[in-house]
């Protein structure tokens, strides 16, 4: 099989984790006799110091043209990066804002799941990691407040800031299905996440995503009020399989599951069209205090890779591989610094790429 496939390492740790996860692919390639051809682009702040924006339309259209779009992280450091003395839309994170908008990525999957080598790294009860958990947050990822309408005004003197947050019945509905597809195939469980309580938007939600429901009835459906899910996540994160949310919810919820598989670091994610077409990512980001230094996780990238040959090339078996590799690194006792603990074998963001290699 020959794939494009468009990388952007961009910044921070970025460029690091990119590298060993195209390792990771071209080992799979030599294996599986495909051929992947990259073409490097830049996004975030790295294309703000090369062109002062951080998204050009030569980078939208060669991740147009390619197959699929591997990524790594973008963004620096908030209070001391002068990349954020700029006005908002040329900050980096519009960059990756606009990606996604370009290419209609309105689905976002986010899976969580604790490896049950890493139970001691789960910050919650030992018997709650014990019981493990294996959920997937679909996440609205083109509509909301990220992309609403948004100004700040002065008005008699007193400065205020105004956010959009609206949803129409077709962006509810075409994620609903998303993730009622996606439930069939695991566990067929849909928590839908709102505050229904409170949010016209959010009551909207609930009344498509009931209306979906009915196409699926062999997929349970529950809802769940997103303050109880922050709470719910915590206290048994074994109940969930699909949780099915916006854009803002999804985003506050899914560095809050991430963080309790142990590390940030592990967590991959997809973001889809309507067609075999996506973009992928770690869920993590671009970690500037640490970048540079070979210490970096890039088991989420790498796994992000993973649901890019799943998922955009249909190479189950590939990418089975790559997750049967992470997973035997795991049980042999490898580890980055950030899910070390004391017995394990400490090992380099490039050593930990090479061993998943080893393992193909
Ligand atoms: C994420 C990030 C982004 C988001 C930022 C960088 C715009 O937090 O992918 O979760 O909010 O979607
Ligand atoms: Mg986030």
């Amino acid at each position: 099989m020959n794939k494009v496939i468009a990388c952007i390492g961009g910044d921070g740790i970025g460029p690091e984790i990119v590298a060993e996860a195209k390792k990771v692919c071209d080992q799979v390639a030599s294996k599986y006799h495909h051929n992947f051809q990259y073409k490097d682009v830049l996004m975030g702040g790295c294309s703000i110091d090369a062109y002062g924006e951080p998204l050009t339309d030569e980078t939208i259209s060669i991740c147009k043209e390619a197959d699929a779009v591997l990524m790594g992280s973008i963004g620096g450091n908030t209070s001391t990066s002068p990349w954020y003395q700029l006005p908002p839309e040329k900050r980096p994170e519009a960059g990756l804002l606009k990606l996604r908008k370009s290419l209609g990525l309105f689905a976002n999957l986010r899976p969580a799941y604790l490896y049950k080598e890493l139970a001691d790294a789960c910050p919650l009860k030992e018997a709650t990691g014990a019981a493990g958990f294996d959920l997937m947050i679909v996440r609205e990822l083109t509509g909301g407040l990220y992309f609403g309408e948004r100004k700040t005004v002065v008005e008699n003197g007193v400065k205020t800031a105004i956010d959009t947050l609206s949803y129409n019945e077709n962006e509810i509905r075409r994620i609903a299905i998303k993730g009622f597809e996606i439930a069939r195939k695991r566990s067929k469980k849909v928590t839908s996440v709102d505050k229904a309580n409170v949010l016209d938007s959010s009551r909207l939600w609930r009344e498509v995503v009931n209306a979906v429901a009915k196409d699926y009835p062999d997929v349970t459906l529950e809802h769940m009020l997103v303050d109880n899910c922050a709470m719910q996540l915590v206290k048994d994160p074994a109940q969930f399989d699909v949780i099915l949310t916006e854009n803002m919810f999804g985003d506050i919820l899914s560095d809050e599951a991430s963080m309790i598989t142990g590390s940030i670091g592990m967590l991959s994610s997809a973001s889809l069209n309507d067609t075999k077409f996506g973009l992928y990512e770690p869920s993590h980001g671009s970690a500037p205090d640490i970048a540079g230094q070979n210490i970096a996780n890039p088991i989420a990238t790498i796994l992000s890779a993973a649901m890019m040959l799943r998922y955009s090339f249909d190479l189950d078996a590939e990418a089975k591989a790559i997750e049967d590799a992470v997973q035997a690194v795991l049980t042999e006792g490898y580890r980055t610094v950030d899910i070390y603990t004391e017995g394990t074998k400490k090992v380099s963001c490039s050593q930990m790429g090479d061993l998943i290699c080893e393992r193909i």
